[in-house]
């Protein structure tokens, strides 16, 4: 009988439902193709549910879409509630209750992408960055003391434990080995200064390092892999790092694989659910303009089908959105696209079924 995939989607704020709307029709289109099926099952939650509502993720819905094979989220923000409440309250939630101890990001610049570098073309930019997604500066260990008087101290604190440490570099070993690639993995830390946390994970790394004999082990701190990601990343194949440096340098690899519009990521469980969203924020300037870039989103969803074992759909996926973007985008930006969110769909869906 044919696989069927239960889907939570959360299509959140701004141009997260728009985006989204893109992603599920080229899911659609993909699978009617390829004999398989998905139940969506949407939740509302985002900025417009909290201020009528004053919850962000309750319980129950949590429970829920812990049972799902996935979830797909569009974007979380809202200009009217403060920053903090829904990506705490939705986003953060989701990653620390479901465990979803991997960030998966892949940087990858497909051919006829503008690049911001000079003399980097697709050739130069394919590698992928595994954060860790639940500890570290995130954990959100520390506090105030003398809160609001001219001695007020706050303290963060990173949270690095050996079990939590230890998966991730294992997941990234792994993930190196099946790729296939290079078969490097670069250690992206601090050990010149923060001399406890990338103590513990310097220590990890090389001890499960000699469990893959076959992948090279290398490794750079943070500032230095800034400089590297812009000057020779070609040098790259797969980065394990920390949750806040796995935030910052995402940012940079969004960038030079041609921005927001094109930039996707997983939050996964190995051996729970995963959730995929494009990276970028709910734009709230673009909402309901079909100004938006939805190539984001449809590759989360690409990332999803990987995830799922359909390795043949995401295929597709991707080779549908090469073509749109060489035959059909001038741009990667909102706006700029020469095209509108649901036309650039539209393309992906024509070349999935053509
Ligand atoms: C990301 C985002 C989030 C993060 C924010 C929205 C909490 O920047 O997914 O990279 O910092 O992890
Ligand atoms: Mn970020």
């Amino acid at each position: 009988m044919s696989r069927t995939y239960q889907i939570g989607v959360i299509p959140g704020d701004g141009t997260g439902p728009e985006v989204v709307a893109e992603g599920i029709k080229v899911l659609k289109a993909v699978s009617q193709r390829l004999g398989f099926s998905f139940q969506f099952q949407d939740y509302p939650f985002g900025g417009e549910y909290y201020l009528k509502t004053g919850e962000t993720l309750p319980d129950e819905a949590l429970s829920e879409l812990e049972g799902l094979d996935a979830i797909y989220l569009g974007a979380i923000g809202h200009p009217e509630v403060k920053p903090g409440i829904l990506e705490k309250g939705i986003l953060l939630k989701l990653r620390f209750s479901l465990d979803l101890y991997i960030n998966l990001r892949p940087v990858k610049l497909y051919p006829g992408i503008q690049c911001p570098l000079k003399n980097k073309g697709p050739e130069h930019i394919d590698f992928v960055v595994i954060r860790e997604n639940t500890e570290g500066l995130y954990a959100g260990a520390g506090g105030f003391l003398k809160k609001g008087s001219p001695e007020e101290v706050a303290i963060q604190e990173s949270i690095n434990t050996r079990k939590g440490v230890e998966r991730c570099i294992r997941y990234a070993f792994q993930f190196t080995r099946q790729r296939a690639k290079a078969k490097k993995l670069t250690l992206c830390g601090k050990t010149n200064v923060l001399t406890y946390a990338f103590d513990l994970w310097e220590r990890v790394f090389h001890a499960v390092g000699q469990e893959y004999p076959d992948i090279q082990r290398d490794y750079g701190h943070v500032d230095a892999i800034c400089m590297w990601m812009v000057k020779n990343p070609e040098w790259f194949d797969v980065i394990v790092t920390d949750n806040m440096f796995g935030d910052i340098i995402t940012d940079l690899g969004a960038i030079i694989q041609g921005g927001m519009g094109i930039a996707a990521g997983g939050n996964i469980n190995p051996e729970g659910t995963a959730m995929f969203e494009p990276i970028g924020g709910s734009a709230p300037k673009y909402t309901g303009k079909n100004m938006i870039n939805p190539l984001a989103a449809i590759m989360a969803a690409q990332m999803m089908l990987l995830h799922l074992g359909e390795k043949d759909a995401a295929l597709l996926v991707e080779s549908a959105v090469v073509k749109t973007i060489q035959q059909h985008m001038k741009s990667m930006d909102a706006g700029k696209m020469g095209m509108g969110t649901k036309e650039v769909g539209d393309k992906v869906v024509q070349y999935i079924l053509g």
